[in-house]
């Protein structure tokens, strides 16, 4: 595990996108997943821009979204289909082949965890970019999850129905999330653990310097052999500064 600490927001953003696209350079068929919110916002946009601007090949690349809010329709705002498609797919004019989300709306969430769980199994995940949730959540594998799951359906706790309203201009009823897991997080060839702010700091240092155990997700973080954990200078503010 390694630890950067940037300046502040922007410097942690453009070093991801730096790092995701010298990864792409590298290998064209780079497999992505990806999750939404507020920390890889900048991320992402940056991403997209150098991809552009440079003339990065990315037609071999492919794009994994990490969660879902289950019973969102995609045209919510709050969604992460929305959040990809304005900022990643559209932006990019990713033919559906290069991506894969979970459908949210579908009568069969369980036979939606099934394909993903092929898709993963069938093209691994390159660079897996995850944020953190105030309870330690990553994707939707809140604590209790097991460190060996695959994709699930999982019912969202307090702490990720009140933060999730952050996402929507009404109140929203919140209730399940479908993700990918922490099973597969551990399969990614790199994991890049995104935050910022120093509300993060508490969650940051949990994650990297507590116990490791399923009930604080991310601390699973310390089990991967390749992740890189990235933060600003408030999200580190708690870490032991010796490192
Ligand atoms: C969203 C996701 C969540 C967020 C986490 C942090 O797709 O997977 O686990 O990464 O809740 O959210 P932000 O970045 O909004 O603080």
């Amino acid at each position: 595990m390694t630890i950067s600490v940037f300046e502040d927001y922007h410097a942690l953003s453009a070093h991801a996108a730096s790092f995701i696209a010298g990864q792409l350079r590298i290998k064209p068929s780079l497999t992505l997943c990806m999750a939404s919110g507020h920390t890889p916002a900048l991320t992402v946009e940056m991403l997209v821009n150098t991809i552009l601007s440079e003339k990065i090949d990315y037609s071999g690349f492919r794009f994994i979204g990490l969660d879902e809010w289950l019973g969102l329709p995609p045209e919510n705002s709050g969604s992460c289909h929305y959040f990809f498609k304005t900022k990643l797919i559209d932006p990019l004019q990713l033919s559906p082949s290069q991506y894969f989300l979970f459908d949210a709306m579908s009568p069969d969430p369980a036979a939606e965890c099934k394909k993903m769980d092929a898709v993963i199994a069938e093209r691994g995940i390159d660079i897996m970019l995850v944020g953190i949730g105030m309870n330690g959540h990553i994707g939707f594998n809140e604590p209790g999850t097991s460190f060996l799951s695959l994709c699930h359906v999982a019912a969202l706790d307090d702490t990720t129905k009140s933060v999730g309203q952050k996402y929507f201009n009404e109140q929203m009823e919140l209730s399940k999330g479908i993700t990918t897991g922490l099973g597969q997080l551990l399969t990614a060839s790199t994991v890049l653990l995104m935050a910022n702010g120093s509300k993060k700091a508490p969650v940051i240092q949990k994650a990297v310097e507590g116990p490791v155990k399923e009930s604080f997700p991310a601390s699973i973080i310390q089990r991967h052999p390749n992740a890189v954990i990235l933060t600003d200078k408030e999200a580190a503010a708690l870490l032991n500064t010796s490192r």
